[in-house]
């Protein structure tokens, strides 16, 4: 039966007449069939959220249930796609109307004419399970689509259509399971605001390398995990989140992008389908999936948006991949759920966030995660949640919350961006939580000593924050030697190793390799001053050789020359072994 709209505030419209109506069910709302969610239900009547702008809607007009919940299409196409927060083709919608968006436009999130190259992996006659592959796609230069049963379907394979092309809505293989027959086509479906099954999760015991050396060495995060990355205005949110897009180790990248200002989304748009993937030199387009909202798309679909990045996710996990979620900045989508709260009448809570904010973060990282997926296969979700504060004072609701549920904290600080530290993650108050788990990887895979090199550099860069509140008082000329030598030594582990510049063509990345070099011969240099001021020579006398300029360059040196850099420096540490007082 058809609803009727009777009463419209902003992006909330009331229905009365829809027979049954279910939270969550998606009704298109007016002449213009705008796309809206089922978000209240009182008494006789829904009240719906509408992802499209409802100026020139009008009371009386038609509302129709869909009877379904909001969901994604899931298929190959997805990755190299730009949507907005439901799902609607930026690039289709630009295109059809040469502007941004207008409302009740219908365009498909997939393109419905395209014929993938499908190759079957099956034989007729096969049971499978649910999550089981069937056959693959070759979707873009990077990633192979693995064609699955669906996550709620199992039976015998009654047909499977030969290698060929297949648009995704043909059907390619017919499934039988109790006698009821099922068709199975290159497009599934999938509610956003439900977790997509995975059999069980795993430990983060691996982790998401990301060419930073402040996050792989210090804070690591696990492939896996969830991260959070507050910080005031300006402070390096975004280059962080795109550095870990182009440099992480995870095979597929979901962007979401929630721009407070139209241009930082516009940035995104213009520069993200220009970069090349640094390890294959294919558009990094090939393995990226952008979300994007700007401040003049309605609230509603902000909201939806973060939900339709992790399903998305989730897909890709489900096949097997290890996933990047990043999600800037979650700060913006708390506030979509706030303004839509509020037009809802809800009991305000803490800064008239819903009471329901901290739920509603708990539930989105919750669904990150490695784990065994349905196939039996592995798979991994990260992610990684930047926070933009009010003011940077981190004791705000979404922050708090934030932090409650993610592992890995990168506190981004304002006076260290100020002073052209970047990135400007604090070490003295961030932390990961995975650092113990990944321990036994690093051992392993980089290093046996790495652990007791992150904990010693990490200790010289505590005492060098004590020392430095004891020379507010006496003064830098009134330390022991032993404290003047550990200022040196935390200044090079601040500049020329945490520092990392995004911009510069060696620097932005490091392997976990060059990683654990320069951290030794860091390490190395201040044993061999240590020693030598344990023998009595002065500190002047050790300061004199020359090695810190050439600890310095090591950053920008790349990874097939490190080696010879090491080899001079080397040199120097042995000068320093050899100094004696007498000298
Ligand atoms: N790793 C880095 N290397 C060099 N410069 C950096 C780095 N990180 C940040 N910057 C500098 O800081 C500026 C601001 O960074 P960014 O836009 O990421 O901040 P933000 O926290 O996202 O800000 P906003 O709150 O406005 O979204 C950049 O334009 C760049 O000049
Ligand atoms: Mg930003």
């Amino acid at each position: 039966m058809e609803g009727k709209i009777i009463g419209i505030s902003g992006s909330v419209v009331t229905v009365s007449g829809l027979e049954d109506p279910k939270m969550n069910n998606i009704v298109f709302i007016g002449t213009n069939e705008l796309v809206g969610e089922i978000v209240k239900i009182e008494g006789e009547n829904a009240i719906i959220q509408v992802y499209e702008d409802t100026s020139g809607l009008r009371i009386g007009e038609k509302a129709v249930d869909s009877n379904e919940p909001l969901s994604v299409e899931l298929g190959p196409g997805l990755i190299g796609s730009i949507f907005d927060g439901i799902q609607r083709p930026l690039d289709k919608i630009l295109d059809k109307e040469g502007t941004f968006i207008s409302s009740g436009i219908k365009v498909n999130s997939l393109d419905r004419e395209k014929k993938w190259h499908f190759k079957p992996k099956v034989e007729e006659g096969k049971v499978v399970e649910p999550g089981e592959e069937i056959g693959e796609v070759k979707e873009t230069s990077l990633i192979k689509h693995k064609v699955l049963v669906p996550a709620n379907k199992k039976g015998i394979i009654k047909k499977i259509v030969e290698e060929g092309d297949y648009t995704i809505e043909e059907r390619i293989a017919v499934l039988e399971d109790d006698g009821k027959t099922e068709e199975i086509t290159l497009m599934t479906k999938w509610p956003v605001r439900t977790a997509r099954p995975v059999k069980e999760k795993l430990s983060p015991n691996i982790p998401l390398l990301t060419g930073q050396r402040v996050i792989d060495t210090m804070f690591p995060v696990a492939m896996g995990g969830t991260a959070a990355v507050p910080g005031p205005f300006g402070s390096g949110k975004t280059v962080i989140q795109h550095q870990l897009a182009k440099w992480s180790d995870a095979d597929v990248i979901v962007y979401v992008g929630c721009g407070e200002r139209g241009n930082e989304m516009t940035e995104i748009l213009a520069t993200f389908p220009e970069l090349k993937d640094p390890k294959s030199g294919k558009p990094l387009m090939d393995r990226t999936i952008l979300i994007a909202n700007t401040s003049n798309m309605p609230v509603a679909a902000r909201e939806a948006s973060i939900y339709t990045g992790i399903t998305l996710a989730e897909y890709y996990r489900d096949m097997g991949y290890s996933v990047a979620v990043m999600a800037d900045s979650t700060s913006r989508w708390a506030e979509a759920l706030r303004e839509l709260s509020g037009r809802l009448e809800e009991m305000p809570g803490e800064e008239g966030y819903p009471a329901y904010l901290g739920r509603r973060v708990g539930e989105f990282y919750e669904r990150a995660g490695r784990a065994r997926i349905l196939s039996g296969k592995i798979g991994a979700a990260t992610i990684i949640g930047a926070v933009s504060p009010p003011g940077g004072d981190i004791s705000e609701p979404v922050s708090q919350n934030t932090l409650r549920v993610t592992r890995v904290f990168w506190a981004l600080d304002a006076s260290l961006a100020n002073a052209r530290h970047f990135p400007s993650i604090n070490w003295l108050n961030s932390y990961s939580l995975y650092t113990d788990g990944l321990d036994q990887w690093y051992r392993k895979n980089i290093a046996e000593d790495w652990p007791e090199l992150r904990d010693k550099s990490l200790a010289t860069l505590q005492k060098e924050a004590e020392i430095n509140e004891i020379v507010q008082l006496v003064g830098y000329d009134a330390l022991p030697e032993a404290d003047k030598l550990i200022l040196d030594v935390a200044k090079m582990l601040r500049e020329d190793y945490l520092q990392q510049n995004a911009f510069d063509d060696i620097d932005t990345y490091a392997s976990v390799n060059k990683q654990y070099k320069m951290l030794k011969i860091i390490n190395q240099v201040f044993d061999a001053e240590k020693a030598a001021l344990d023998r009595n020579v002065p500190i002047e006398k050790i300061q004199a050789i020359s090695v810190k300029p050439k600890i310095a360059r090591l950053r920008y040196t790349s990874e097939e020359e490190i080696d010879n850099k090491l080899k001079e420096i080397e040199k120097d540490i042995e000068e320093i072994k050899k100094i004696n007082v007498e000298k």
